[in-house]
């Protein structure tokens, strides 16, 4: 009988083993958000595997999230695109939600970008902006890091002190101005979702010093600092929360939000790439 650890660390190994034997290997890896999946179409010389063909991998069961891994070249640069996450209001377990990034890690990617739609919290905001994210808050209910640990991964207790990587915060903001984009930097926090929250939630995420909220991305950015991963986050701010936002929010929204800055979205991630 093999402990549970074990065969998580198996999982990882047979993951890792079927995405090198079909791609190949990168130096940064982008995982793409709700609505950011276009961005896969500028990469050069893409080699895909679906998830469905990825042992251990579940399918995603979000729209828009199409659930293939793509290696190939942006700008020169040897990425990693990961189109479709793993959100724990799926029904996937904290472990599966951080699995593509042990993956990552057991691939010997240390540079990662995450990004995803967000709601806007700071009253500055308006949708459409991107924002780099300064450091979180996570009100997801649970720490994906709990359980068994392997040595390998790092630290049992990780120092999040600088989880999001100063250098490329200054990066992201310098490659924005040369572009003439506006990029806003702030604080995300992190909910487990499924439901969009209430008007009196989103007034107690603005007192707690949040800017925007979402329903993914913390998860992963512990387990990739916990594994000393370098990492860039971005949220597209797709909606104003709720109470701030006048309207019922819906799914609908996010997407054509995201569709909208795809474009600002993709010029912006291809120079940074080419400069971490
Ligand atoms: N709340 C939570 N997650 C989201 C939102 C929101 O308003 N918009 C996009 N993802």
């Amino acid at each position: 009988m093999s402990t549970m650890l074990e065969q998580e660390l198996k999982a990882i190994e047979e993951a890792a083993e079927t995405i090198d034997a079909a791609l190949p290997r990168a130096d940064i890896a982008i995982v793409l958000g709700s609505g950011l999946g276009p961005l896969a179409e500028n990469i050069e010389e893409a080699h895909t595997i679906s998830y469905q063909d990825i042992p251990h991998f579940p399918v995603p069961t979000v729209i828009s999230h199409s659930g293939t891994f793509i290696s190939g070249k942006i700008g020169g640069a040897k990425v990693y695109a990961l189109s479709g996450r793993f959100h724990y209001y799926e029904g996937h377990d904290p472990h599966t939600v951080i699995l593509p990034m042990r993956v990552l890690h057991k691939l010997g990617c240390r540079k990662l970008i995450l990004t995803n739609a967000a709601g806007g919290i700071n009253p500055n905001f308006v949708p459409g902006d991107l924002m780099v994210i300064r450091d979180h808050i996570n009100l997801a209910g649970y720490n994906p890091l709990r359980g068994e640990h392997a040595d390998e991964w790092g630290p049992r207790f990780p120092d999040m002190s600088n989880m999001y990587d100063a250098h490329y915060r200054e990066l992201a903001h310098s490659v924005a101005a040369e572009l003439g984009l506006t990029l806003q930097e702030g604080v995300y926090c992190g909910l487990s979702g499924p439901t969009f929250e209430t008007p009196a939630e989103i007034k107690m995420l603005s007192i707690l010093g949040a800017d925007a909220v979402g329903m993914s991305t913390v998860p992963e950015a512990l387990a990739a600092c916990q594994m000393g991963m370098h990492l860039l986050a971005i949220s597209c701010i797709t909606n104003m929360a709720a109470g701030i936002s006048k309207h019922p929010l819906t799914h609908q929204e996010v997407m054509e939000t995201s569709k909208m800055v795809e474009k600002h979205f993709s010029a912006l991630i291809k120079e940074i790439v080419t400069k971490m």
